[in-house]
């Protein structure tokens, strides 16, 4: 198993290039599954979720082309079974964005029960509802949920989703372009990767209006086309760079990120004092100067990320006076808590609420990515203490970033990834 190693490399600086998203492209690849015509998505990073995803598409009957880099081309002719594979599953909960698209086109799915990050319980209540809504039969069994749609097919409805969940409107968006009549989603996550999905749906000749807003309005079609289509850049591997450069008060330019899509991230560290600067491709952050505490509150979009939650406590733990981190959107998304306090930040929790004491000189430790973004946050961390960080467990921050270790070279950080035999 490898481990990422880590040694206090001063402040970073130069230009780092954002990928593709890892959560656009995800539910674009499992689209193409909805239309038997080749489907060319390009931008797509070099992730371990996207192989898995790729495997996915395959095992279902899809031909899969990655032999040119950065682009897949995908060609669902035929599907030939609707059962998912419970290790893939297992391996990436994003697997269960296939029900949406089999269930809309083959009228039946048998979904085992998904895996993913353990960050908290993760049902798919919401999904199910959907497709309930949609006219679909919903067996669920102790390891597998078992749809179907019935003869007529999926029938478009008024669907009010009890929290925005970002997977189930996108489960349902894809789920109702192709069911008969008009599909309402109220309470719809306005998530730009919601976006991005319904710009390729559209583009396949589905008729999405107002993805992006609360609440979504889908006229189904008979039947959907091929289409090209490129990955928005990620937001999040964005603002994990942006964090990078505050935390080691370095001068960082975030080459292709979006600053829409990363506001409160903006916002945030500008009331800590780091300078932030929108330019004509990217966004400029400078830690230099006197840097203060502040709170936050995680929710879902246009509020602040979840994803960013552990690498932005990283460097709050840097940052002279107290801080408070509440999480709303997912129930045990604390346990890089336990990490970072190995390295001395000396962090209390009560329920979903952090107190960070702040102004503290982290030391280096050996610490664990205990999920994706948790492992951003120890190798930010570790890149500000004091002697050598080593962070088990990456193959979590290989699922969702792209050239990670590289990247962060490229910007002058110590650090390395090593066998850990
Ligand atoms: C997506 C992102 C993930 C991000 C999260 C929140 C992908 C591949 N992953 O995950 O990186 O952290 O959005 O921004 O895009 N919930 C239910 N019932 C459901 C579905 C969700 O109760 O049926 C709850 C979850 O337990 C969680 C909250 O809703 O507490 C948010 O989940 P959701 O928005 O669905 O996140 P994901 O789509 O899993």
């Amino acid at each position: 198993m490898a481990k990422i190693l880590v040694n206090n490399s001063g402040p970073l600086s130069g230009e780092v290039e954002i990928s593709g998203a890892k959560n656009a492209v995800l539910p674009l690849l499992a689209a193409t599954l909805l239309t038997e015509e080749e489907c060319i998505i390009e931008s797509v990073p070099a992730l371990a979720d996207v192989n898995v995803m790729k495997k996915m598409l395959s095992n279902y009957g899809a031909e899969v082309d990655d032999s040119i880099p950065k682009t897949v081309k995908v060609k669902a002719a035929q599907i030939v079974t609707v059962e998912g594979d419970p290790d893939l599953v297992q391996e990436m909960r994003a697997s269960t964005m296939a029900m949406g698209p089999l269930l809309a086109r083959c009228g039946r799915v048998v979904m085992p029960m998904p895996g993913g990050c353990t960050i908290g319980k993760r049902p798919i209540d919401l999904h199910l509802k959907g497709f309930k809504a949609l006219g679909a039969t919903v067996i669920e069994e102790d390891d597998k949920v078992i749809l179907e749609a019935g003869p007529e097919g999926l029938k478009g409805d008024a669907i009010y989703l009890d929290f925005p969940s970002v997977g189930a409107t996108e489960n349902i968006l894809m789920a109702a372009t192709l069911a008969k009549g008009t599909t309402i989603i109220e309470n719809a996550a306005k998530e730009p990767e919601i976006i991005d999905l319904a710009n390729l749906l559209n583009k396949m000749g589905a008729k999405i209006k107002s993805a992006g807003t609360d609440m979504i309005r889908i006229e189904g079609v008979e039947r959907l086309s091929g289409a090209f289509h490129e990955v928005i850049p990620d937001r999040i591997e964005a603002g994990t760079f942006m964090l990078a450069a505050a935390i080691t008060r370095g001068q960082v330019h975030v080459k292709n990120g979006i600053p829409g899509h990363v506001r409160p991230i903006i916002a945030k560290l500008k009331e800590c004092g780091v300078t932030v600067e929108v330019t004509s491709d990217g966004i400029y952050v400078d830690g230099r100067g006197d840097l203060v505490a502040t709170d936050l509150k995680t929710l879902p979009y246009p509020g602040f990320p979840t994803d960013i939650q552990s690498p932005f406590m990283a460097f709050l733990t840097t940052v002279e006076g107290k801080s408070t981190v509440r999480e709303t959107v997912f129930e045990n998304r604390f346990m890089h808590v336990v990490e970072l306090n190995r390295m001395g930040a000396d962090i209390t929790t009560e329920n979903r609420e952090a107190v960070i004491p702040g102004g503290k000189k982290l030391h280096g430790a050996k610490v664990r990515a205990t999920d994706l973004r948790a492992g951003a946050a120890m190798v930010l961390a570790g890149l500000v203490a004091t002697g050598t960080t080593e962070v088990s467990e990456i193959y979590h921050i290989e699922r969702g970033y792209e050239n990670f270790v590289g990247k962060f070279k490229a910007l002058g950080a110590d650090i390395m990834k090593v066998d850990e035999d």
